[in-house]
């Protein structure tokens, strides 16, 4: 008996997608990078058919690949050719909210923005937030240890979690649903599947932690003229008016490009950075504290969103569609000391602008946390590939100690570079890991490591 026979004995045809009922949504997520539909979809109902269906899996040693929302920029949840896809989008919903202990326990397929209503229903805060909220799941985020606009306030997807349940290579089904803020038994085994991005283990439900509601978000933009100031706002933000929920600069030729597409306007000159600043702390504390800089001259203009429209036209410029139309682009995800991410804005873009003098090179993102994103769009000659981008992007990170992953992952996109971020016994640790947990390297091969 085949893998798809016993499978299809086990779970019944309809359970199965196969040929040309395999839409292509299951062939690749954001990256784009999918090279062909996996050889069948599955879409279990439970924990017990996740493990049922690992288990047989296992032992023919066939590579599976873990699926949710399928909003990954970094291709890891992507087809490489001939893997079971395995899709958690009909493990959704919300199994219980506890106003008591201010957790949500989740399925893993249930979409983020399903999570956050729940949430606001109970009065209650589920903290993570970004731009694919309606289409990501909370498993995927897991998965990859999603960042997004919020992470400055309350940290990153690994921080929102309090304990999940996670299926391993052999089926054998691991629950670690603790519901504790405080609980240091023995080793932290939930952070081995967070961020390993179906390399481990499948996650399937998990707890969260919520917080109290932040109250009314009050979205201002400002205009700054250096980096140091960039920064020097966010510090005085931080002391001086609070409740800070995002911190997001644009550099002028990201703001420029966005808000001429969109045929926005803000301010009547261009300005070096722009930054959204969005406070809890009310409207009028905004404006006086930015009149404050004004003053002072550590801004050199602001405003305030005075309705939905506005913030939507604000955030509109952030999340930058129009850039995307750009031929050939690639869209880089660092971190490194916040500092010193204006010095490395500049010399990643001179050293860009020596090898393609013509092209778009742009910076972005969150950089209250550390992360900024940058924007490349170049004309390659005969012989030149995305990879000479990403080869001069990390080359100049190095000097700065940065990471190449600040959120999005690994994937397949940039394990040639796993290497740069990490130590050989980094590497080595990782790898000892994996054959412990996944001997016969069944899930999502060619991922990560
Ligand atoms: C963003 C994505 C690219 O921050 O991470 O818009
Ligand atoms: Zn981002």
């Amino acid at each position: 008996m085949t893998l798809t026979d016993r499978l299809r004995a086990e779970f019944g045809e309809s359970a199965l997608l196969m040929g040309a009922d395999i839409g292509s949504r299951y062939c690749s997520d954001m990256s784009g990078l999918g090279k062909s539909p996996p050889a069948l979809v599955i879409r279990p109902r439970s924990t017990a058919e996740v493990s049922r269906v690992l288990r047989l899996c296992n032992e023919a040693s066939a590579p599976v690949i873990v699926q949710g929302g399928l909003t990954g920029l970094a291709g890891g949840a992507a087809p490489l050719g001939n893997e079971i896809a395995i899709s958690l989008e009909l493990m959704r919903g919300i199994e219980e909210v506890d106003t008591a202990a201010a957790t949500m326990v989740v399925k893993a397929g249930t979409p983020l923005a399903e999570c956050q209503a729940a949430a606001a229903e109970h009065g209650l805060f589920l903290a993570l937030d970004l731009g694919s909220r309606g289409s990501c799941q909370i498993g995927g985020n897991l998965a990859t240890n999603a960042g997004g606009i919020r992470v400055i306030r309350y940290g990153m997807m690994r921080e929102q979690v309090l304990g999940l349940e996670a299926v391993l290579a052999d089926g054998t089904v691991v629950s670690s649903m603790n519901r504790m803020l405080k609980n240091n038994a023995g080793y932290d085994l939930k952070q081995l599947f967070i961020g390993s991005e179906g390399t481990l283990g499948i996650i399937t439900r998990a707890v969260l932690r919520l917080h109290p509601p932040p109250g009314d978000i009050v979205t201002a933009l400002c205009a700054v003229e250096s980096y140091p100031q960039v920064v020097a706002l966010l510090r005085r933000a931080q002391t001086g008016l609070g409740g800070v929920m995002a911190f997001e600069a644009m550099w002028k030729d990201y703001f420029a490009f966005n808000t001429a597409a969109l045929r926005l306007r803000f301010f009547n000159e261009e300005h070096p950075f722009c930054v959204i600043l969005e406070s809890s702390s009310g409207a009028g504390a905004t404006e006086a504290f930015l009149a404050g800089c004004l003053s002072e001259g550590l801004i050199a203009d602001a405003l305030v969103a005075h309705s939905q429209a506005q913030e939507r036209d604000i955030w509109s410029v952030r999340e930058g569609y129009p850039i995307e139309t750009l031929p050939n682009l690639l869209n880089f995800d660092v971190s490194l000391p916040i500092g010193m991410i204006g010095d490395y804005a500049e010399a990643c873009t001179a050293a860009l602008h020596k090898r393609w003098p013509a092209a778009h090179v742009s910076f972005y993102g969150h950089v209250g946390d550390s992360n900024v994103h940058i924007c490349v769009s170049a004309d390659y000659g005969p012989g030149e590939s995305m990879h000479d981008v990403d080869e001069i992007v990390y080359r100049v990170l190095g000097g700065y100690q940065g990471s190449i992953s600040a959120e999005h992952g690994i994937g397949t996109l940039k394990r040639p570079y796993l290497h740069l971020s990490r130590t050989p016994e980094e590497l080595a640790l990782m790898r000892r890991l994996k054959h412990a947990l996944d001997p016969r390297g069944i899930l999502n091969p060619g991922k990560v490591i």
